[in-house]
């Protein structure tokens, strides 16, 4: 008599090597990242982990392999840290928005909440057209997003590491960037050299956690400190010298 076969459905290769891969990877991350990621690769957003980009006090940013939800070969993913994160003093930005109202105290609700927020901020941007990465999904603490950089996974650099030839250019698209996230009731919060990317010759601004809706009861003390921080950067690195008042004008001026 032949042997029954088995009913069970074989896994793929590539799940295989997925769960392989997990398998190392758990030693890394924690077992909510985990699941996370997991989901990430079962929505087919990423297909490997590749390598760590950044390491921050409150976010690792990794480059992985783009599914077949994605166009492009690389994914950026920003891994919030849930064990060692220190988010209370983030509250401020989420309380006053009335997006994110409702949030818990407790670290993980933070945490979520604020990768959620991060997510539907640069679903703002998108919308606004400025430069800035596409976010293509947020689970947990995971945010999968647009990867700035180049054909062999190199990152784009930051604003504050590269000198740029026409940098009167770079502020002005900077300060039109802020004109368009304004219009859609968005202020970044966390403007400086450091949260800018230069990516084919042009800025990208990045890190949208904080940004905050202009209905936030300190949004406008949030976007005089931004316009006053590029102009300080812009004046002493390249001596290109803008007014602080003609700053704020141009971020609040309507254009149709
Ligand atoms: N979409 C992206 N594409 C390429 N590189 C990115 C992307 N997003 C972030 N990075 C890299 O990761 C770094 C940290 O990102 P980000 O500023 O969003 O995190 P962070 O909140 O400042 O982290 P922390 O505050 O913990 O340092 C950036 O300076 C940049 O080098
Ligand atoms: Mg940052």
């Amino acid at each position: 008599m032949a042997r029954k076969l088995s009913t069970r459905k074989r896994p793929e290769r590539s799940e295989h090597m997925l769960k392989e891969q997990l398998k190392i990877e758990e030693g890394i991350f924690d077992r909510r990242t985990m699941m996370s990621l997991w989901k990430m690769f079962n929505h087919n957003i990423i297909t490997k982990m590749d390598y760590l980009i950044s390491t921050g006090k409150e976010a690792d940013v990794y480059l992985a392999d783009g599914g077949s939800q994605i166009n492009f070969d690389f994914v950026a993913l920003k891994i919030f840290r849930i064990e060692t994160s220190d988010f209370g003093k983030r509250i401020d930005y989420i309380r006053g928005d009335p997006r994110f109202e409702k949030v818990k105290k407790d670290t993980l609700s933070i945490v979520t909440t604020w990768c959620k927020k991060e997510y539907g901020n640069l679903k703002v941007a998108e919308l606004a057209e400025i430069h800035a990465p596409r976010p293509y999904y947020c689970n947990g603490n995971v945010l999968a997003m647009e990867f700035l950089g180049d054909s062999n996974g190199a990152p784009a650099k930051r604003l504050k590491d590269v000198v740029v030839d026409n940098p009167k250019e770079v502020l002005d698209t900077i300060l039109e960037d802020l004109r368009k996230l304004y219009e859609l009731e968005l202020v970044h919060a966390d403007i400086s050299e450091y949260n800018i990317l230069m990516w084919n010759g042009l800025p990208y601004l990045i890190d949208f956690g904080q940004a905050v809706v202009t209905k936030h009861p300190r949004a406008m003390d949030f976007l005089e400190r931004d316009a006053a921080n590029i102009l300080e950067y812009f004046s002493r690195k390249y001596g290109v010298v803008m007014e602080h008042e003609e700053a704020m004008h141009r971020i609040m001026q309507k254009k149709d």
